[in-house]
């Protein structure tokens, strides 16, 4: 982002109190933040404690001079380039004209640029705004190399996850012809300790398959085939194959979808198992019943919140205009701390041996490759936890793509 003057803060150091006045005046009446410290040491001090209060701004560009009692320019630079490279913190020494050997020594010693006294601040304005321009072009270029390489990391843990998953399968496979064919065997039949060695074994080879088959969900899904879809119909066919289910656990649905809902662009395959992950979720935490309620509403979004509370990452911005699909349950909603928890590969409160933990990791993947977000918070006053996936309206779509 570039700096602009009233974000901008300047330290200007110098022993001499009159040229300390005159920078203060004519850098601030450009509307800069200024501080100022009359020593080397008054300057340490002060960069030390805004380095050490995450609350405080620190400076972004020192103005230094060269000859002061106590440490000198020279050493303030050597201990500032201790801490702050050249690319995070421009320090520009101010030296007496015509002491060339002055400017040579300083830009060895890590000093981005230099000035002559009596300082002109036209020339010192433009020297500046370069280096906060350099400083800010390097952050961002460190900013895109670790996406990059986030996104890099990522894709080839993916890859190497789907590759594992493939490869297991095969073993997998010939474990339950061999454990399938045992459970025939006649001398097996009537031994009950090994009966029961078998049963489970097949439970394990279950919950094995079972992971492995989320992880295969996980990474497959990076291509998708988007085209419009009308939400309301695909709901309906999930919540239906989860009918008896809720019914028996005494699980009330209510489905309110709005009516003037546009089409939105969606992978028919995969979206509706992060749908089914999240719907699946809502009526598991409610196995003594209540109600379970589907809200579809186009909403112009109105917060994007903290990645700690609670949802994917995201390109959705404010004001964008999205469709939400509002999944909200009347279980105990989630009281074991940090929701994004909720999201992480394995995280489960359920019983060993029932759930991956996946389910949601799954969910927030596919969401995240529709261009939406998933985010889930504890509902308040009522109990439960409020789920939602929110995915770009097609015109938003269409103007960002
Ligand atoms: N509607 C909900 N109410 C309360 N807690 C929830 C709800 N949805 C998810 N959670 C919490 O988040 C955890 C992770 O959910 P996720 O769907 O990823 O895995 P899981 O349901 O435990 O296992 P899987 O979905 O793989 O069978 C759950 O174990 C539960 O603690
Ligand atoms: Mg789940």
């Amino acid at each position: 982002m570039p700096s602009s003057p009233v974000d901008t803060c300047i330290l200007v150091v110098d022993d001499d109190r009159a040229n300390r006045l005159v920078l203060e005046k004519r850098l601030g009446k450009h509307g800069y933040q200024i501080e100022t410290a009359p020593s080397g040491d008054e300057a340490m001090k002060l960069l030390e404690e805004a380095w050490g209060d995450p609350r405080r701004k620190a400076p972004d560009v020192v103005v230094l001079d060269i000859m002061m009692p106590g440490i000198d320019g020279y050493e303030v630079l050597r201990r500032i380039r201790k801490k702050k490279s050249s690319h995070e913190l421009p320090v520009i020494m101010a030296t007496a004209r015509d002491s060339s050997e002055d400017v040579v020594a300083a830009l060895q010693d890590g000093a981005n640029d230099y000035v002559t006294k009596p300082i002109d601040v036209g020339v010192l304005l433009a020297r500046m705004q370069t280096h906060l321009a350099l400083r800010d072009a390097h952050l961002a270029l460190r900013n895109a190399q670790q996406t990059l390489i986030r996104a890099a990391r990522r894709e080839s843990i993916g890859f190497l996850a789907a590759g594992m998953a493939h490869e297991i399968r095969n073993p997998f496979a010939q474990i339950r012809m061999g454990l399938d064919s045992l459970g025939k065997n006649e001398a097996i039949k009537d031994d009950e300790r090994a009966v029961e060695t078998l049963a489970r074994l097949d439970t394990a080879l279950d919950r094995a398959d079972e992971v492995v088959r989320k992880v295969m969900q996980f990474s497959a899904a990076e291509q998708l085939d988007l085209k419009p879809h009308d939400l309301p119909p695909l709901i309906d066919s999930i919540l239906a194959t989860m009918k008896s289910g809720m019914d028996s656990a005494g699980i009330r649905l209510e489905t309110d979808f709005a009516r003037d809902l546009p089409e939105v662009l969606l992978d028919h395959e995969e979206f509706p198992i992060a749908l089914n992950n999240v719907l699946r979720n809502a009526v598991q935490a409610m196995p003594d019943g209540g109600t379970l309620t589907v809200r579809v509403e186009p909403q112009t979004l109105e917060a994007v919140p903290d990645a700690g509370a609670g949802r994917s990452g995201t390109h959705l911005r404010v004001g964008e205009e999205v469709v939400a699909i509002v999944v909200e349950d009347s279980g105990p909603g989630f009281p074991h701390g940090r929701l994004d928890a909720i999201f992480e590969p394995f995280f489960t409160t359920k019983p060993p041996g029932e759930s991956t933990g996946l389910g949601l990791t799954v969910a927030r993947n596919l969401v995240e490759l529709h261009g939406g977000m998933l985010t889930a918070e504890n509902r308040s006053p009522e109990a439960g936890l409020r789920v939602t996936i929110y995915l770009k309206s097609p015109d938003s779509f269409r103007t960002s793509v």
